[in-house]
């Protein structure tokens, strides 16, 4: 079981106040906030002399251990090997990097599968590259009255043995819901189709197993679970080595390092590592992955306790419309909500103004406000993470009411 309070006082953000009260930070899904060992790991590094890799000296190789200790926290993370985890900028920088070598492979006639419930990182780096390549692109489709669960026929129909691959999110950062990864992965393989999972949403919320899934590809980003500015992706080690990057000479690197151009921020590294070893301290095992494991189902409790009392009390609120599922199986304690005579804009400013930090938009979830008709202005994004409190939800719901 979560320790709240013990996690809320790892957070020194969270004790921030606005006009006299504590500022409720339910804008996780956008980043959450960094947990203090993080700011001390990061601070450390720049604080004890850094250095540039490959030198012959002391603070040369210390970066070294740290890249290395960062990959190892990373492949512990993911359930993965440290040679298969790449760093990158964010998400996006990676994606983009990682569509341009995957697309040197397709010919025309081939195509390629994305989906209607991802966050544009997800759909635009690989609508250019199959625009540069001359492959046709396919989506699979979200039923908005089925919780926005991926309709799993429209990608039977989408796939064939031209397919050479499926983009798609392990949850949605809009609406929370989230999707069957091992049977959509298992759907692609059949075909012989490659497998890109976008779990920058999911990894606060879910553990990620990509041995369990077989996912070829995975990625996400540690600003979203607690870390630094810093994207993470995992490529199966044979693509790693196969796939040619775009790098600079020599070319003679191994992966995972030929996929990483230029410096890396190695002090978000640090960061990453501690951010990793938060998590699994909030679990218990004997391995840094056991923690893991046992850390998330922790959260993963806790964080449906919010849930429930969320759905509980927003179906009480006349005005207010939940997009997405109602119950707490499926999805992330994501919530997207309209409240009927005030744009989102005005409703995140008002919360805002009362220490309530929520989103307002599309968060780059346009395909999904496209789907949902609710481009160009949105929906209101309420976001719980672990750190938050029965109490918060409770705040954020009185709020709603009241402008309704
Ligand atoms: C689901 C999802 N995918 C991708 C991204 C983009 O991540 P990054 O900022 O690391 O590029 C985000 C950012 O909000 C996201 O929520």
């Amino acid at each position: 079981m979560i320790d709240i309070t013990s996690a809320r006082t790892t957070f020194p953000a969270l004790s921030r106040r606005l006009d006299g009260r504590t500022v409720a930070y339910l804008d996780g899904p956008g980043g959450t906030q960094v947990a203090a060992p993080v700011i001390e790991a990061m601070s450390r590094f720049m604080e004890v002399g850094g250095s540039n890799l490959g030198g012959p000296f002391a603070t040369s190789v210390e970066t070294g251990e740290v890249v290395n200790g960062a990959r190892a926290a990373v492949a512990d993370l993911f359930n993965a090997d440290p040679g298969e985890i790449v760093f990158g900028q964010n998400m996006t920088s990676l994606t983009y990097a990682m569509s341009r070598s995957i697309a040197r492979t397709w010919r025309r006639g081939d195509n390629i599968v994305l989906s209607r419930l991802d966050h544009d990182a997800n759909v635009s780096p690989w609508l250019q590259a199959a625009k540069d390549a001359g492959v046709t692109v396919r989506y699979v489709d979200f039923d908005p009255d089925d919780g926005c669960s991926l309709e799993l026929e429209t990608l039977d129909r989408a796939i064939d043995r031209y397919t050479r691959l499926v983009a798609f999110t392990h949850a949605s950062n809009a609406v929370g819901t989230l999707t069957p990864v091992s049977e959509i992965v298992d759907r692609a393989h059949d075909v012989g189709a490659l497998t890109y999972v976008d779990a920058v949403h999911y990894t606060p919320h879910g553990l990620v197993d990509v041995r369990s899934t077989g996912t070829d590809f995975l990625v996400a980003s540690a600003y979203k679970w607690f870390g630094p500015h810093t994207g993470c992706l995992f490529g199966k080690a044979d693509l790693l080595e196969s796939l040619e990057p775009y790098k600079l000479r020599p070319t003679h690197d191994t992966a995972p390092d030929r996929w990483e151009t230029g410096t890396q921020s190695f002090e978000s590294l640090a960061g990453v590592t501690a951010a990793v070893e938060y998590i699994a301290s909030l679990g218990t095992g004997e391995t840094r992955r056991d923690r893991i494991v046992s850390a998330y189902a922790a959260i993963s409790a806790y964080e449906t306790t919010l849930t429930e009392r969320f759905l509980a009390g927003i179906g009480h609120i006349d005005g207010v419309d939940l997009y997405g599922r109602g119950t707490p199986e499926g999805r992330t304690p994501t919530f997207a909500v309209d409240v009927a005579g005030t744009s989102p804009a005005e409703v995140a400013s008002s919360l805002g103004a009362l220490g309530i930090f929520v989103w307002d938009g599309d968060y780059y979830a346009y395909e999904v406000m496209r789907r949902l008709r609710k481009d160009p202005d949105g929906l209101v994004r309420i976001g719980f993470i672990h750190y938050n409190t029965v109490e918060e939800v409770d705040r954020v719901l009185d709020a709603l009411a009241a402008l309704t």
